[in-house]
């Protein structure tokens, strides 16, 4: 045995049981009660394919291959309003009734999609300003989806109509579990008239009056000032690209608020109709055209689209637990599930991601149960053979023939029906959160920083860290609870209004551990730049404040620990004069030299670290977690082999373990202390064995 592993068979015995006891503290936390999916799906888990019998078929031997491969779920209908609604007020629901009849006699029920997204050709005729018009003052033309205008009139009516029509003739069907609204809300801006003036109301909602909306967006500058709401404009396109960014923050969050009225609009009409029967929306993860957190206060439960080897690479299992993570806090920490997991290679009109060999795609399904969800639907049941999909790859390719991937699905669906009681009531329980805030998040968009800046980077260095250690890691939005925590990293909190300050106070002075880095405290929620000394408001708690700051361009730099290890560094330099503050590694190079980049400060009962600058390489990342893990009192097993990752659910009393392996490899864990295997009910004790692209499930006790 290496030395690593006997690491593991050390420190993750004590990291395993002292979840459990957390777990509780959690239970005890007054979460939102989850809903039950499981329950919902008769007590099954989830397991599906997204799926148009409007243009394939036949039916009756898909449903037959789908249930031979342990698919009890469908999504459909999303793309299908011309086939529902073939001219203006005349529905026709019979090829989807008959499809239904089908699917449920082979034991498969399903979600129908609200399908706004993709307006038929005869509605955009009839009224063609419902299509969105470009910061050029350019109305896009008939093809492609996601292309409308959602404060148009007319295009609101006709939705409306729609989804009365849905859930009138659905309401009562038993092989009907709900709805998704719409499919990926979040696009496209639109900058006609309408939208303008949709603007103008949202601003005198919230401001009342001009000279407080004059006030909090600093229009002074450059005599911008409004003397009447219809002056106020979008955030379109001007001589230099540029805008007031405390108008553009509004408008990010007007938008979000468009996207969220417009989904209300139709979760209104469903709920009023079919009462039953629960409503989602298929999100996009980080993706952040929409404050998701908002968003999904008006949903039944979260489900989302994950498609690890869109823009990332095999080995890179943290690019979608991220997304995992973010999805659940997006609601609460309530178990999700995935609308459309990648079932094939993504290939578009333009573009091709990568393949992956078949078993991969079982292990990222597994990673989804891992980190919260309850369901599993690819995308899609086959390949399509029409339109700007025809190289984005379903289980099925066009010719139905049982591949690989099949294989590796239906193997999965034989494998979550023996799993089912062991995930029913249980969630992933975690020790530390990453703190995320759409402000920031926007306010970096509209100015963003240093040309190799990447919030999402910064979020993933520490995230990365944590999951090499088999932590498990929830996101939080600013309006969490963020009692059950240890340790909070907040990277980059450019955007620190006075509540969340507050909140993040009571957090380190009641014993936990907070982490800041670069380029926090700075704006307000009006994205004005703070007149205290940075960083602003966080000052005090860092204990630390900072005269001078240095962007990285085109030069060196690194960080120096006190006789320690030298790091290169990157993208911003934070030069900080401690206060109360200890200095835990100082800048190598320049004229600043030895002043301090990282320190740790003593604040109540907990600990804030500051970390002014971006270390490159993973090396300082796993050093400093380490560190901070140990000072918090976080149980962790040491660094897992790469590849391999660890997530675990809880239910009062018991702990599934997933231990995933993304490698062409077989790898192998030690647990230290004896384990079950939740699928052959074999006894596990020792050193656990992961085959290459394979997952091991374990149950305790
Ligand atoms: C998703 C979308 C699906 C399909 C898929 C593959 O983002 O919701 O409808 O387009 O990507 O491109």
């Amino acid at each position: 045995m290496s030395a690593r592993h006997s690491c593991w068979v050390v420190s993750l015995a004590t990291f395993l049981a002292a979840a459990t006891a957390f777990a509780s503290g959690r239970q005890n936390a007054g979460a939102a009660k989850p809903f039950d999916l499981i329950g919902w799906n008769g007590g099954q888990f989830i397991y599906g394919a997204d799926y148009y019998p409007e243009a394939e078929g036949p039916v009756e031997k898909d449903a037959a291959m789908m249930q031979a491969a342990g698919i009890n779920f469908v999504r459909m209908a999303e793309f299908a309003w011309e086939k529902m609604e073939p001219s203006e007020g005349h529905y026709d629901f019979t090829w989807l009734d008959s499809a239904l009849k089908v699917l449920n006699a082979h034991g498969i029920k399903a979600v129908l999609g609200t399908p706004s997204a993709s307006p038929p050709a005869w509605l955009m005729a009839k009224y063609p300003d419902i299509a969105a018009m470009n910061d050029q003052g350019v109305r896009y033309r008939y093809g492609s989806r996601r292309n409308y205008c959602l404060n148009n009139p007319n295009f609101r009516t006709a939705v409306r109509a729609i989804a009365i029509a849905m859930a009138e003739h659905y309401k009562d069907h038993p092989g009907v579990l709900g709805w998704q609204i719409d499919n990926e809300l979040g696009s496209p801006d639109c900058y006609d008239s309408l939208c303008q003036t949709a603007f103008q109301k949202w601003c005198r909602a919230k401001y009342h009056s001009l000279d407080a909306l004059n006030q909090a967006w600093g229009t002074v500058f450059w005599g911008h000032t409004y003397t009447a709401w219809t002056q106020v404009p979008l955030p379109w396109n001007t001589l230099y690209g540029v805008h007031n960014p405390s108008l553009e923050l509004d408008y990010h969050r007007y938008f979000s608020d468009t996207n969220r009225d417009f989904l209300v609009m139709q979760t209104g009409i469903l709920r009023r109709i079919a009462p039953a029967k629960p409503i989602t929306h298929n999100e996009m993860g980080l993706f952040d055209g929409i404050d998701y957190s908002n968003l999904n206060t008006a949903l039944d439960f979260v489900a989302w689209d994950n498609y690890p080897m869109f823009d990332s690479n095999f080995g890179n299992y943290a690019a979608p637990g991220l997304s995992h993570d973010l999805m659940r806090g997006s609601k609460d920490q309530q178990n999700f599930i995935v609308m459309e997991e990648e079932g094939g290679l993504p290939g578009w009109n333009t573009f091709w991601g990568r393949q992956a060999p078949a078993g991969l795609y079982r292990v990222w399904a597994y990673q989804a149960i891992a980190h919260g969800a309850d369901g599993v639907c690819y995308f899609r049941w086959r390949t399509s053979r029409y339109g700007t999909e025809q190289y984005w790859q379903g289980i099925l390719d066009q010719d139905s023939y049982p591949n690989a991937r099949y294989q590796a699905v239906k193997q999965m669906g034989q494998e979550v029906k023996q799993l089912t009681d062991a995930l029913k009531g249980s969630h992933p329980v975690s020790p530390v959160a990453m703190l995320v805030s759409p402000d920031t998040r926007w306010a970096f968009h509209i100015q963003t920083l240093v040309k190799n800046f990447d919030y999402d980077r910064q979020l993933h260095v520490y995230y990365d860290a944590l999951r090499r250690r088999g932590v498990n890691v929830d996101v939080v939005f600013p309006q969490a609870e963020f009692s059950p925590y240890k340790v909070i990293v907040a990277p980059s909190l450019f955007v620190a209004p006075p509540a969340l300050v507050q909140k993040l106070t009571d957090f380190v002075q009641a014993g936990g551990t907070l982490v800041l880095t670069y380029r926090s405290g700075v704006k307000d929620e009006h994205n004005v730049f703070t007149d205290q000394t940075l960083p602003g408001p966080l000052a005090r708690l860092a204990g630390v404040v900072i005269h001078d700051y240095d962007p990285q361009i085109d030069q060196e730099q690194e960080v120096v620990e006190a006789g320690g290890p030298r790091y290169p560094s990157q993208v911003w330099f934070d030069i900080l004069s401690p206060t109360t503050a200890e200095t835990l590694a100082t800048y190598g190079k320049g004229y600043y030299a030895g002043g301090a980049a990282i320190t740790a400060n003593s604040f109540g009962q907990g600990h804030v670290y500051y970390v002014g600058t971006e270390p490159s390489g993973p090396e300082f990342y796993d050093r400093f977690i380490d560190r901070l893990l140990q000072k918090s009192k976080v149980d962790s097993g040491g660094r897992l082999p790469d590849g391999v990752e660890m997530a675990t659910r809880e239910a009062p009393g018991r702990k599934v373990i997933f231990l995933m392996n993304y490698t062409a490899k077989k790898q192998s864990v030690d647990l230290g202390r004896p384990s079950r295997d939740a699928l052959t009910g074999a006894s596990e004790s020792g050193s656990v064995d992961i085959p290459e692209f394979g997952v091991k499930v374990l149950a305790t006790p």
